[in-house]
C-alpha cells in the first residue's frame, strides 16, 4: 500500500514537472527554440515527411508566400515526451534539432520522460484522464498499445498505412488494435546475454553459456578468480532487479525459458502458477548476494549497465541499446565482449522479452496533423538508420535496414542477432489489454517480494494467479 501510494506521489511530481517544462498552457507561437549545430553526418530531411500528411488547417493559400517555410508566420510548437536522461534523449536532441532546422513552421520542444518505463505510463495515464492537451508526441512501449488505444491518434488517417508497409509485420499488428493504427513502429528490442569474451577466454570457456546453471557456474568462476586477483567489486552476473516493467521483462524470460508460460496466454488463460515457474523464480533469487549484486533489486537496465561498463561483471542481461555503448572510446569492455541469445533451463530453450518502442500522438493534442507528420519523420527509414548507428544501436523495424551496408559494417549484430529480435517472447499485452499494466505490477510486486526473500517462488506464482484471476475474471490452466 505505501509503495503505491509513493509511487502515485512521484507521478503527480513527475506530472507537475512536465507540465512546468510545458509552458502550461502549449502556446503555439512560441519562439522556436535555436536550433543547435547543424544536423550530424545524416541528411537533412529536406525531402518533406510523408508526403501524405496536410499541414494543420492550412493557411489560406492566397496569402503571399513567405520566404521561408512559416506562410502566415504561424508556429505551431509541439511537445514531444523523450527519453530519460542519457545517451538516447542526448540523440534525440540532435533530431529535434534537425527537425526544427528544416520545418520553421512546426517547432519541436523535446522534453525529458521519467526512465521507467512503469512511470512512463502512470505519467501517460494521468495526461489523458485530464484530457491534457500539453503532450503531442510520445513515446509508446510495445506491451501499450492495447491499453492507451483510445487516447490515441489513427496514423490510418494520417498516411500510416503506406509508412508501416516495410516494418515487421508483427509489430505493425501489436500497434493496430481494432483496425486503428496507434503506434509506428520505431525500434525492437530483445533481451540479450552479454559475456566477456576476454574473461570467458581467461578462464578456459569456449562459449557462452547454454544453460542458467553453466551461467552460473562460469559466473562464479569468473568472479572468484577476478576477486582472488584483487577486483572486489566485480560480480558474475548483473540484471534488472528493481521493482517496475524492466523486471517483468527478465523474470518472463526466466519463467518461459523454464518451459513455464507467459503468465497469461495468449488465449486469455492464466498459467503462471506452475513449478517450473516458481522454481524459476527461486533459482534468480539464489543468484542474489553469489553471483549478482545484492543491490540488483534496485536495479534498472543503466544501473547494471555502469557495472558492466566499468568492467566489473562478466555477464549481463540488457537491451540492444547497450551494444553500441560498450563500443564507446569511455567503455572499459569495449572489444572485449559480445552478445547472444539468454540461456534457458536446457540448452535451446532460451527466451527473449520481446521490447521495443512506437511513437504515438495524443488524442487530445491540438495539432494532431503536425504531430503526425512530426512522428512520420521520426519512424521513418532514414531516421531508424540514425538511431541503428547512433551511439545507443538501436534495433530498425524497416526490414530492409538488415540488408543496408552501413549498418551491415557498423552493427554487424543486428543482422546476426536478427532471429533472436524476431522470435522474443511477447509479454501478454495484447491478451490483457487494457488491463496490461496492472497484470504486469502483480507480476513484478510478486517476483520483486521473491527476490527479497519475502516468499518463495511457489507462494509467489499462487499469489499472482489469486490476483490475475480477481482483476481479469479469466479461466487458469497450464502453459
Ligand atoms: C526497454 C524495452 C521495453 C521495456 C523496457 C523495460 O525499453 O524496449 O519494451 O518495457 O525496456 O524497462
Amino acid at each position: 500500500m505505501k509503495r503505491r501510494y509513493l509511487a502515485v506521489m512521484g507521478l503527480l511530481v513527475i506530472m507537475a514537472m512536465v507540465l512546468a517544462a510545458c509552458g502550461g498552457g502549449g502556446a503555439a507561437t512560441e519562439a522556436p527554440a535555436a536550433p543547435a549545430e547543424p544536423a550530424a553526418q545524416e541528411a537533412a530531411p529536406t525531402e518533406a515527411p510523408a508526403a501524405e500528411a496536410a499541414p494543420t488547417e492550412a493557411p489560406a493559400a492566397e496569402e503571399a508566400p513567405a520566404e521561408a517555410a512559416a506562410p502566415s508566420g504561424e508556429v505551431v510548437t509541439l511537445t514531444w515526451v523523450g527519453p530519460g536522461p542519457g545517451n538516447e534523449f542526448e540523440f534525440r536532441k540532435q533530431q529535434a534539432a534537425e527537425w526544427n532546422a528544416a520545418n520553421p513552421d512546426i517547432q519541436l520542444n523535446l522534453i525529458e520522460g521519467p526512465v521507467s518505463a512503469t512511470d512512463r505510463i502512470g505519467l501517460y495515464l494521468q495526461a489523458f484522464q485530464a484530457q491534457s492537451t500539453d503532450i503531442d508526441i510520445m513515446q509508446i512501449d510495445v506491451i501499450w498499445p492495447g491499453d492507451l488505444a483510445d487516447n490515441l491518434i489513427d496514423f490510418n488517417e494520417y498516411g500510416g498505412a503506406e509508412a508501416v508497409a516495410g516494418d515487421f509485420p508483427a509489430i505493425v499488428q501489436n500497434n493496430t488494435v481494432d483496425g486503428r493504427l496507434v503506434g509506428l513502429p520505431w525500434f525492437t528490442d530483445g533481451g540479450l546475454l552479454y559475456y566477456r569474451t576476454d574473461l570467458l577466454e581467461k578462464y578456459g570457456f569456449d562459449g557462452p553459456p547454454a544453460t542458467w546453471t553453466e551461467l552460473e557456474e562460469m559466473a562464479q568462476t569468473i568472479q572468484d578468480g577476478e576477486r582472488a586477483e584483487g577486483n572486489q567489486d566485480f560480480w558474475g552476473y548483473v540484471w534488472q532487479g528493481a521493482p517496475y516493467e524492466g523486471l517483468t521483462c527478465d523474470a518472463l524470460e526466466w519463467v518461459y525459458s523454464s518451459g513455464g508460460g507467459t503468465i497469461v496466454s495468449p488465449e486469455k488463460v492464466i498459467t503462471i502458477n506452475n513449478d517450473a515457474a516458481s522454481a524459476a523464480l527461486d533459482q534468480a533469487y539464489s543468484w542474489i548476494g553469489k553471483i549478482s549484486p545484492p543491490g540488483v533489486t534496485g536495479f534498472m537496465e543503466e544501473d547494471s549497465r555502469a557495472v558492466w561498463h566499468a568492467g566489473n561483471a562478466a555477464f549481463m542481461r540488457n537491451w540492444p541499446y547497450a551494444y553500441g555503448l560498450s563500443q564507446n572510446d569511455d567503455s572499459a569492455v569495449a572489444g572485449k565482449f559480445d552478445a547472444t541469445a539468454l540461456p534457458g533451463a536446457e540448452a535451446g530453450m532460451s527466451a527473449a522479452t520481446l521490447g521495443g518502442w512506437q511513437v504515438g500522438v495524443s488524442k487530445y493534442s491540438t495539432n494532431p496533423e503536425a504531430a503526425a507528420k512530426v512522428a512520420l519523420w521520426l519512424a521513418s527509414e532514414e531516421q531508424q538508420k540514425a538511431q541503428a548507428l547512433s551511439p545507443n544501436s538501436l534495433i530498425p523495424t524497416k526490414m530492409a535496414l538488415y540488408e543496408d551496408p552501413d549498418i551491415a559494417a557498423e552493427r554487424e549484430f543486428m543482422p546476426k542477432l536478427l532471429p533472436v529480435f524476431t522470435s522474443a517472447v511477447a509479454r501478454p499485452s495484447t491478451a490483457t489489454a487494457p488491463q496490461y499494466n496492472e497484470v504486469s505490477n502483480i507480476f513484478f510486486s510478486n517476483v520483486y517480494d521473491v527476490l527479497t526473500g519475502k516468499q518463495n517462488g511457489a507462494d509467489a506464482v499462487a499469489n499472482i494467479e489469486l490476483d490475475l484471476e480477481d482483476l481479469l475474471g479469466f479461466e487458469v490452466g497450464a502453459p
